[in-house]
Order: structure tokens, then sequence, then C-alpha cells
């Protein structure tokens, strides 16, 4: 709209001020704030923005191309897609605990990006190097790290927020985002040009799959999780509640697939089949500190559990999780 429309000319005007004929880099994860962001530098100083995309092996479902199809080949910024998933799944082999794959998955994150950050900023190849670190920080954000909850006694599952990050560097920092709430990032990613599907996206974690995989993660797991994941988003985008409208996906906060490492029996045509399990999650909150089960039509549930059972060998079963937060959390792990 005109309003968004202005802002977006103020805010394009605000950084080519900010960073003249310099060189910027971002962390882009497919996430509608890092997303929002690449958008919004990209329209202000073109090429002079390089983008690094590390796709950890976690990612969802054709994740990683669409994130490339979206920024390198729609909107023709330079993006450097890093293929990491060997060191984050080898270094992951063997860990089943939570914090410890938390930990590792967010700290091998921070060497990957630094490694490419750095050569960024010794330039080459016609570029004279960086000189600017942008973030997609969002004013939430900001509120979140100088307020309450970092002085929080104990942490239920700790973040992987990379801070400090542009003092190691040695980079300056830009954060267009920094005074918008959640629901303006949205608009404006619409007025820049983004699709919705990729703006109303749900949130996803850092650590992406390596969380939604009970204990240990390994590439078969992570590659059945995928499939159906797939499956249950989908099937929540196409079915539509009668009253307001709305696909099940826009009337959801949150919806996935969790992989149990646990094998059940069932039968499938004349034989026994012994497969794994997933748990389907999908819940509604308006500040994920609280959430409630999504009470989900069971003609959807229905409809994904048979694809599920039926489309990805290897799980034989599917349930679904009826627990709210608290005592739950939104994720398992
Ligand atoms: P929980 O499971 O704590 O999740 O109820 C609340 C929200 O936070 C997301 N989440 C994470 N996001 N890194 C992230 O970037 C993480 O390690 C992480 N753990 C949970 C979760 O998806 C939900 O939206």
């Amino acid at each position: 709209d005109w309003v968004m429309g202005s802002y977006v000319d103020e805010a394009v005007a605000r950084i080519r001020a900010q960073v003249g004929d310099e060189e910027v880099i971002l962390g882009l994860s497919g996430g509608v704030d890092s997303s929002v962001a690449a958008a919004l530098i990209h329209r202000a100083i073109g090429d002079q923005l390089s983008c690094v995309f590390v796709d950890h092996g976690l990612l969802r479902l054709n994740e990683g191309d669409m994130v490339m199809e979206m920024f390198a080949g729609k909107l023709h910024a330079r993006v450097i897609r890093v293929d990491a998933s060997e060191l984050f799944l080898g270094r992951l082999a063997g860990v089943s605990d939570p914090e410890q794959k938390r930990k590792i998955i967010g700290g091998l994150f921070v060497d990957v990006f630094k490694g490419e950050a750095a050569k960024l900023k010794a330039g080459g190849e016609g570029h004279r190097g960086a000189s600017f670190l942008a973030q997609g920080t969002i004013y939430p954000d900001v509120v979140e790290s100088g307020g309450a909850r970092s002085k929080k006694a104990v942490t239920i599952k700790s973040h992987h927020n990379v801070g400090g990050l542009p003092e190691q560097l040695g980079l300056k920092l830009l954060e267009p985002l920094r005074e918008l709430f959640k629901d303006e990032v949205r608009e404006l990613g619409i007025a820049l040009g983004l699709p919705s599907e990729m703006v109303y996206r749900h949130p996803f974690p850092g650590p992406g799959l390596g969380v939604r995989i009970l204990g240990e993660v390994k590439p078969e797991y992570a590659d059945l999780l995928r499939r159906a994941d797939a499956i249950f988003i989908e099937e929540l985008r196409n079915f539509r509640d009668d009253a307001s409208g709305k696909s099940w996906y826009d009337l959801t906060s949150q919806a996935f697939g969790v992989f149990l490492p646990v094998k059940s029996v069932g039968v499938m045509g004349d034989g026994r089949t012994y497969e794994h399990v997933v748990a389907l999650r999908a819940v509604q909150t308006s500040d994920f500190m609280t959430a409630d089960w999504a009470e989900l039509p069971y003609a959807l549930l229905k409809k994904v559990s048979s694809r599920i059972i039926n489309e990805v060998r290897g799980i034989n079963r599917v349930t679904y999780d009826v627990s709210s937060k608290p005592p739950a959390t939104i994720e398992w792990e």
C-alpha cells in the first residue's frame, strides 16, 4: 500500500546513506526476517550485497533450492550457498542429548558463516571487500536482548542467536528492520515483492530438523522426516476452514512433523512391517511463550496420516501431539 511504499523509499535511502559505496554481507536463513532484510538491502544497493546461505543439511524438503531460486533466481542477488550438510551430520553422529546437539549445530553454524564472511571481507574478483554485516534483527529482538528474557535464571533451551559476530569479524552492523514489529516486517516483505507464502511462513528453529529428530540425528531419519513433514504442510495449505475460508496453515502458528526413533509393528498388504513413527505437531499461539495444540479437522489428520504411511516407506505409524505449552514445549527437544 501507499504507506509501506513510501516506507520502502525511506528505508532504501537510509541504507544507501549508511553504506555508501561499501559492501555488505548478510546471513540468509530462509526465514522471514533475514529474507525481508535481504530483499530490502538488495533493493537499496544491489550487488554491493552478498548473501551467505549455510545449508546445514537439516532444512525442510527443497528449502535450499527454494531460497536460491527466490534470491539468486528471481531477485538476482549475489548468494553464496554453502553446502555444509556432511560437516554437520558428521559432527552430530552419535550425539543424542538435545542441548549437546543444539550447541554443536549453533557452534558449527557460526564457524562456517565466519569462514565465508572472512573471505568476503577480504574481497577479490572485482570486489573491494565487505565492511558491513547485515542482520534481520527486528524490534522484539532488540527488546528481548536488553530486557527481561535474557535475565532468566534457567535456560530451558539454548537458542543460537549470533551475538557479538560483527565485533568478532571487525564489521560494522547494518540492521534495517530494528524498528519494526513482525507484522510490519511481513508487510514490508510484500511491498518488496516477496511471495506471501514466504512472508507468512511459520517460524523454523535455527537447529532445524536437528531438534525434530529425537535423539541421534541420522541422514536417513532426516530424509524420512522431510518427506513426512512436506506432506503435512501441503495438506495444511490445501484444507480450508469453511467458516473463515482460511487454510489450516494460516490458522495455525507452527506445524511440523517430529521423527520418533522407535519402531512399531504394522501390516502392509500381506506382510508385517516394523518401522518408525512420525508425530504431527500443530499449535496456535500469539507469542510462542504459551501455546495450545490445534484442533485440526479429523478429515485433515486422516488424509495426512494415510498419505505419510502410503508414500513414505519407513514410516508405518502417525500420531498427533495433543500437548499444550506449558507444560510441554512446542518443539520436542
Ligand atoms: P519451544 O520449543 O521452546 O519453542 O516452545 C518456542 C519457539 O522457539 C522456536 N525454537 C527455536 N528457535 N533456535 C531457534 O531459532 C532454537 O534453538 C529454537 N528452539 C525452539 C520454536 O520453533 C518455537 O517457535
